[in-house]
């Protein structure tokens, strides 16, 4: 097929992905009357923002003294000091009053008894600067993410956004002076292809903890618009550092809310102590991610882990009563019925770390522009947004604290909005676009048609998460790392080999799942070079080689090129705008 026969929409702006992020900067701009289409390969309910369950930071100060500043303190911290600290500034600031907003749009938020938001106690919150602990998570029970991606939706479809539903894209289309202009997309349902094209484009399509066997990502998270962005020949930011979520589901890895910790919860090996105490003698089960998966790990690792196979931990609730678990947890509860047979509010919960969140992502400011990095300075790419997990603007550093994605998606995705709005007051027409890049991504669609090979999708995409999971885990060291690299550039090589099960053009899953594996590939690559350049422990990235943090050598970005698979640098931005920067130091919980 020719660019010449794709029938073609226009937009003013394309929004690819419809979780908390798509969706939140899709309704700024629909509210403004702008014309808006959000393409999402799933029913947009379906989006991952789904998942997300414990809730949403933001200095609220309903159960314990707070501001938005130590909360700033928590997350630079918390980051490791990789966080851009103007962002982080910007985010924090903004948190209160965009959790009213979300309030007046509907998010059925759980409630204190004098009316206010319920807030829990998540890892990593501190009263003054790392004092007390602080209870900043604003929670809709356990499902918060599903209240407020239902309400989000709503207002959207109230709003007049336009929704392609079970669309995939493939690659984004440009023009010969590099200005973004739309979308090639696929619809699943009939395997048409459909050109977009808009004035602006947003990224939102999430994660990729796919890239690993144990996760608690929806099956949908490949990492599509990171790989877009890549074959746009945009570097990635900050790849090695991927959150290890220290409460999955022990052997599945579905997620037992850290508010299960902040509720009370506590962990213990299979000695019955509650080892945390060693390893965070203050916040103990409170200290951040990186802190506590590192300590069940070595609990496992050492022999003092529980079951059959001492392969995990226990999570206890048993203590908190019936009606707490009930009230507070009842998608836990829930989950692990199904799952475990067991009833949460008795019996204690096997959990091991489990592979959750990708901390970088496309390089943006703090309006969502995705930007390139030039001589020492960033120039945004004209046309190009990006918000979520996709993104990395940076606020999450080298370790994200709980509650920061579900707050990022609201704020970014409208400071995205709003940016936009603003940029159509330039870009007033469609500029056309380079149909070499339409040739382009057509290309890409029909070399899985051409592929002719003994190898298959489902086994090339178990051996790429087995291979991460063993080279580029909790614990990183040189020569693992290096043959890591090695395997998953045989897994690329093998990508030649396969051909699909189906060629069909109705609902055609073999296409689609060819399309994320090679997605995963470009995202596998990107996170374990990544991963072995960095000589140094900063956050989630543990090099055993190299335990301590090397200010002086690592204060940086990474950013990964998939041309030559290239690495380069560029500055962590240390200067807030209104505050005094917070100066690296120990990190100690
Ligand atoms: O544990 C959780 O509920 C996850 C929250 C988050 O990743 O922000």
């Amino acid at each position: 097929m020719s660019a010449t026969d794709i029938v073609r929409r226009r937009f003013d702006t394309l929004v690819i992905g419809a979780g908390g992020g798509g969706l939140r900067a899709a309704l700024q701009l629909a509210q403004a009357e702008a014309s808006v289409a959000v393409v999402s390969k799933v029913f947009p309910t379906r989006s991952h923002t789904v998942a997300a369950q414990g809730g949403l930071t933001a200095a609220l100060g309903n159960v314990t003294p707070d501001n938005w500043h130590w909360h700033m303190y928590d997350t630079v911290k918390g980051g490791d000091y990789l966080g851009d600290q103007d962002a982080i500034e910007y985010m924090c600031r903004a948190a209160g009053r965009l959790v009213t907003e979300l309030e007046h749009f509907g998010v059925p938020f759980s409630r204190l008894d004098n009316g206010k938001i319920y807030q829990r106690r998540f890892g990593g919150q501190s009263q003054n600067f790392g004092g007390e602990q602080a209870a900043r998570t604003c929670a809709a029970a356990d499902r918060t993410g599903h209240a407020i991606l239902h309400t989000l939706y709503q207002q959207n479809i109230r709003a007049k956004t336009h929704f392609f539903d079970e669309f995939f894209a493939i690659d984004l289309l440009k023009d010969r002076d590099g200005y973004i202009l739309g979308a090639l997309v696929l619809e699943i349902a009939t395997g048409e292809l459909l050109i977009i094209e808009a004035k602006t484009t947003l990224l939102a399509t999430g994660g990729a903890c796919q890239l690993y066997r144990t996760n608690t990502n929806a099956s949908i998270n490949t990492g599509d618009g990171m790989a877009m962005a890549l074959r746009a020949g945009i570097a990635l930011q900050d790849m090695e550092f991927i959150q290890f979520h220290p409460t999955g589901i022990a052997g599945k890895g579905m997620l037992i809310t850290e508010g299960a910790r902040g509720e009370g919860g506590y962990l213990v090996n299979s000695k019955g102590e509650r080892f945390m105490e060693r390893y965070a003698p203050h916040a103990k089960e409170l200290a951040s991610r990186d802190v506590v998966s590192r300590a069940i790990f070595t609990e496992v690792r050492e022999g003092r882990g529980c079951g059959p196979d001492a392969d995990h931990v226990l999570l206890k609730l048993d203590h908190l009563g019936a009606e707490v678990v009930r009230k507070r947890l009842p998608g836990i509860h829930a989950m692990v019925q199904t799952f475990l047979h067991i009833d949460a509010a008795k019996d204690p919960i096997p959990v091991y770390p489990t592979a959750h969140y990708i901390m970088g992502g496309i390089p943006t400011n703090r309006f969502g522009q995705v930007v390139m990095s030039k001589q020492g300075g960033e120039d945004p790419l004209p046309g190009l947004y990006a918000v979520g997990e996709c993104a990395c603007v940076s606020v999450h550093g080298a370790n994200r604290l709980g509650g920061n994605s579900l707050l990022d998606l609201v704020v970014f995705g409208r400071a995205a909005g709003n940016h936009i709005i603003d940029y159509f007051k330039e870009m007033r027409y469609h500029r056309p676009f380079d149909e070499s890049s339409t040739e382009r991504a057509l290309a890409r669609l029909a070399r899985w048609d051409q592929r002719r090979g003994d190898e298959s999708v489902a086994s090339l995409r178990g051996e790429l998460q087995r291979t991460m999971e063993h080279y580029c885990g909790v614990f990183r060291l040189e020569e693992v790392l290096r043959e890591g690299v090695d395997k998953v550039l045989e897994l690329e090589q093998r990508l030649e080999h396969v051909s699909l099960s189906d060629h069909s053009r109705v609902f055609n899953t073999a296409r689609l799942q060819a399309l994320e594996l090679e997605n995963l590939m470009d995202i596998a690559l990107a996170t374990i070079t990544c991963a072995l350049a960095r000589q140094e422990s900063r956050g989630a990235h543990t090099r055993v080689d190299y335990p301590e943090r090397d200010d002086e050598r690592w204060m940086k970005h990474s950013l990964y090129f998939k041309e030559g698979q290239r690495l380069d640098y560029k500055p962590v931005r240390m200067t807030p705008r209104t505050v005094e920067p917070f100066p690296p130091k120990p990190r100690v919980y």
